[in-house]
């Protein structure tokens, strides 16, 4: 099965998709996720995409398809992926449909801006997994701890409000047309669902009615 995960910075992507792989048994691809591994490891990737990122910015379409491309060529992709965070624009969209690579499920979860603006300075992160919390609505068994691993769990570079007002922006104009190209696509070929699920609410209310809506 193949499904793309859309939704502005902070609706709660990266937390859902924790348990889509695990019921369905398919990958996560987050581009953020790789992204963020090649700045951390000072990969030549990595140097060039570290200030575009930290500003809130989209890192080009090139660079982006060739990562993804590369990525789903892998043997754990064969019966799937989850991608989280990809596509984020219509170039991209496009460059999937030029090479054949038919989605299942375009799910969007929707969140209203305010209420990221407020979730998103409460964020943790553990970098390595890609794993997320929140002090509040999301915490970990040790506050300050991975639940997983033990270690330390990190503030975002990019989840200072400023920025993340900028990536709600980039949101808004670059990726929240993909909603509509999916649409179409449904409509013109039948292939892709296109759901819509509310993302206010308990994260364990939001993974049923994100699970229900796979399982259609
Ligand atoms: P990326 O890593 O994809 O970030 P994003 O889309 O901005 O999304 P986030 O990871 O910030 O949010 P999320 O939806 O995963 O939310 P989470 O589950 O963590 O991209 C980062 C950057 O990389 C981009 O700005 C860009 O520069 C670059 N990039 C990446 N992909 C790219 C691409 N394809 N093209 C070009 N550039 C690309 O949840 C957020 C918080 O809310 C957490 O604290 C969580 O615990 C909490 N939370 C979750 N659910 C709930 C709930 N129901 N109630 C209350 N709190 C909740
Ligand atoms: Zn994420």
């Amino acid at each position: 099965m193949r499904v793309i995960l859309l939704g502005a910075p902070g609706a709660g992507k990266g937390t859902q998709a924790r348990f889509i792989t695990e019921q369905y048994g398919i990958p996560q691809i987050s581009t953020g996720d790789m992204l963020r591994a090649a700045i951390k490891n000072e990969t030549p990737l990595g140097l060039k995409v570290k200030a575009v990122m930290d500003a809130g910015q989209l890192v080009s379409d090139d660079i982006i398809i060739d990562l993804v491309k590369e990525r789903i060529a892998q043997d754990d992709c064969a019966k799937g992926f989850l991608f989280d965070g990809f596509p984020r624009t219509i170039p991209q969209a496009q460059a999937m449909v030029d090479a054949g690579v038919d989605i299942d499920h375009v799910l969007e979860i929707a969140v209203e801006d305010e209420e990221i603006v407020k979730r998103m300075s409460g964020r943790r992160a553990h970098l390595a997994s890609g794993r997320t919390y929140h002090v509040i609505y999301n915490p970990p068994k040790v506050e300050g701890i991975d639940d997983e691993t033990g270690e330390p769990l990190v503030q975002r570079d990019d989840d200072k409000e400023e920025t993340v007002r900028n990536r709600l922006a980039v949101y808004h104009e670059q990726t929240k047309p993909l909603v509509g190209f999916y649409t179409e696509m449904a409509e013109n070929n039948g292939k892709v669902k296109c759901h819509r699920v509310e993302g206010v609410g308990s994260v364990e209310d939001i993974t049923k009615a994100v699970l229900a809506a796979l399982s259609e």
